[in-house]
């Protein structure tokens, strides 16, 4: 009767490690979950892929992306979802799964090419809360996205 205790105590304290274990090994990739961000937006499709943001980068194309992003996205600015600061965590309480594109995650957005980012803004991405943009000119797509990818430049 003690053997069979014995035995159930041992197992469970296993169980128990195991279980802790787990924990301890998922605990950083929850505390850092947004950076790199789990990311399962489609990709554009490879024509896009190749595109490369043909505006030059300077004052006047950053001052029109910020323009449009902080203020005048129609029918809502991205910092309502993307937040002020492009970490996706916007002032606004804004939350989805999955949750908008942390601009300020290098990791991520080094790996996203610009025609990637253009697909996105124009078409939207299906079944999330990011949706098109069609209104948008192709030359303000494009100084968005050089606004955007100085969120992880710092
Ligand atoms: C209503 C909320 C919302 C608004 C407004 C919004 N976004 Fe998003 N955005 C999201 C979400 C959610 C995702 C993540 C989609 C996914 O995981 O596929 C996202 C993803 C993105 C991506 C990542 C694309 C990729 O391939 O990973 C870009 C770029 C982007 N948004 C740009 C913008 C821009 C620019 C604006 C403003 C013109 C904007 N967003 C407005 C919610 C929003």
């Amino acid at each position: 009767m003690k053997d069979i205790f014995e035995k159930r105590a041992f197992q469970l304290s296993t169980q128990f490690l195991l279980i802790g274990g787990l924990m301890l090994l998922l605990s950083p990739g929850l505390l850092f979950a947004d950076c790199p961000q789990n990311r399962k937006t489609p990709a554009a499709p490879q024509e896009f892929l190749k595109m490369q943001n043909p505006l030059p980068l300077n004052d006047k194309t950053l001052k029109a992306g910020e323009t449009l992003f902080q203020l005048q996205g129609k029918p809502i600015a991205c910092k309502t979802c993307h937040g002020e600061k492009g970490n996706g965590k916007a002032e606004s309480g804004f939350e989805s799964t999955p949750p908008p594109r942390n601009f300020t995650c290098a990791e991520t957005m080094k790996a996203l090419p610009d025609g990637q980012l253009f697909w996105i803004i124009r078409n939207g991405s299906p079944k999330t809360s990011m949706f098109a943009f069609p209104s948008l000119t192709d030359d303000q797509v494009w100084q968005l996205i050089h606004y955007i990818r100085q969120f992880s430049k710092q």
